[in-house]
């Protein structure tokens, strides 16, 4: 197994000083998980009211029933609650005045009209100028409002309310999007896991050069999830990489020779990580993946440099998309950039820079702004010709990083892939059955 010098000296600041063997965390009980989850979640929840002031509105209403939630319940939701209850209806506000200051958000869990007379009540004693629904038709993150509840809303609230009600979709996203301090070492350790996991799984211990297919591999990964006490939120994907071919999709039998891909991620904590990496089949006789892989890996590299050189929080995602496509073009390198916020969701609330369909600019969520206190997943892709392969392959990587106020610049939260996963097979495949060159 290979070890993982995931800096060289210019990128000593990204990286950090996490590089290293990657090895398994075991996480704590799951009711220990909830009171950690519990304490991220108050934080989270004391921040709100200056959210409010911050994008002037004073109050902001969830109506939500029973598997009918808003997107934004589940940031907030105790980790020992799976779904609304009746009628869930909340109100955050600003208001500090003894009356209704002491509450914040003010909950009813109702399924009578006493949850619409008090609501009244309460805006009347509170007298709100600016009334934050979630309605939104493109950023799904701040659309959390049911067609069927803001009719009864509506109709319960009458002109007077409805008046006053507005439509501001980056609270949503602010709220859905934040992470706090403490959630970083736990997030690191989940990342180093991950590592680990394919680690293992592209290794000879588990792979069986002729025999192995990619749905065993990824299979193998759901059931060390299970076994490592944490779940997903996608199933993985493993894939080949040949000279005359490559294959998504369908499960193909992993040959010597190969190169392989996987795209994973966890979730605990509710959290989510979001990786991809490559590796390599040692044939017999080998002892190093072909230099043209590797100058295929050492691309990919490069742009996730470029990625974060330009990612500057405050620029929209469209900016940075058009600097890094920029940058690229002068280096000659041809690849697709497509990075997403990730946390509380594996594709979380926030800018898009890119996306695979929409390589130059994302109408709306490219045009939002790079957030500092979400984390982000650097997913692209550079095409490089092999030659020893006479052929152009993508090359897939990503990793997740994490804003630092010390060094101002995203970090990775684990590590990058410099090397790849080698799976070095030739010595457990018995002689006189090594499969000729398997490649079509
Ligand atoms: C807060 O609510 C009180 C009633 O409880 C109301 O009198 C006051 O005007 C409100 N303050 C603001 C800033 O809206
Ligand atoms: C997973 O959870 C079970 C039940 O709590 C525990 O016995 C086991 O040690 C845990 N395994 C890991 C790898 O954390
Ligand atoms: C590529 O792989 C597919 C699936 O295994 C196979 O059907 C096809 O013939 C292969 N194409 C080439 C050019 O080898
Ligand atoms: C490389 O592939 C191209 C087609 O993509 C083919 O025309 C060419 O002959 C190949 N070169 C070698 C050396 O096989």
């Amino acid at each position: 197994m290979r070890l993982w010098i995931a800096s060289s000296t210019a990128l000593a600041l990204f990286v950090g000083a996490a590089a290293g063997k990657p090895e398994y965390h075991t996480f704590p009980s799951l009711r220990e998980r909830a009171a950690i989850q519990d304490a991220w979640t108050a934080k989270r929840l004391e921040a709100i009211p200056s959210l409010l002031k911050k994008h002037n509105v004073d109050a902001w209403i969830l109506s939500q029933r029973e598997y009918a939630e808003d997107t934004v319940f589940w940031s907030f939701k105790p980790a020992t609650s799976f779904s609304a209850r009746r009628r869930t209806l909340m109100v955050f506000h600003t208001n500090t005045s003894s009356l209704v200051g002491a509450r914040n958000p003010l909950t009813w869990i109702d399924n009578t009209p006493t949850v619409w007379n008090e609501l009244r009540d309460t805006l009347e004693a509170f007298d709100p100028q600016a009334i934050a629904l979630n309605i939104d038709s493109f950023v799904a993150f701040a659309d959390g409002m049911h067609a069927g509840e803001l009719e009864l809303l509506s109709a319960q609230l009458g002109t007077k309310w409805m008046e006053r009600t507005v439509r501001k979709p980056m609270l949503a996203v602010e709220f859905i999007a934040t992470r706090v301090s403490e959630q970083l070492a736990v997030y690191k350790d989940m990342q180093e896991t991950i590592w680990a996991m394919i680690a293992e799984g592209f290794s000879s211990r588990i792979i069986t050069p002729g025999k192995t297919t990619t749905s065993d591999v990824v299979w193998w990964f759901r059931e060390k999830m299970q076994e490592r006490n944490v779940t997903t939120w996608f199933h993985p994907s493993v894939s080949v990489f040949r000279p005359a071919n490559s294959s998504h999709g369908s499960s193909q039998t992993i040959h010597f020779g190969d190169m392989l891909h996987t795209d994973i991620g966890i979730t605990a904590f509710g959290l989510n990580t979001d990786t991809q990496h490559v590796g390599y089949v040692l044939q017999p006789g080998e002892d190093d993946v072909p230099a043209g892989l590797k100058a295929g890996l050492r691309k990919s590299n490069r742009m996730q440099d470029i990625v974060l050189k330009n990612m500057q929080p405050g620029k929209t995602g469209n900016q940075v998309l058009t600097e890094c496509l920029e940058d690229m073009a002068e280096e000659n390198i041809a690849g697709l950039v497509y990075c997403h916020p990730i946390g509380d969701w594996g594709h979380a609330a926030g800018s898009l820079i890119g996306m695979t369909n929409l390589p130059t600019g994302v109408p709306v969520l490219g045009d939002l702004p790079i957030l500092p206190q979400t984390y982000y997943s650097i997913e692209l892709s550079a095409s490089h010709f092999v030659e020893e392969w006479n052929v152009t392959i993508p090359f897939q990587q990503e990793e997740d990083v994490a804003w630092s106020d010390e060094t101002e610049q995203w970090e990775w939260v684990w590590g990058r892939q410099e090397e790849f996963h080698i799976v070095d097979a030739a010595a457990s495949v018995a002689p006189g059955s090594a499969p000729s060159l398997v490649v079509q």
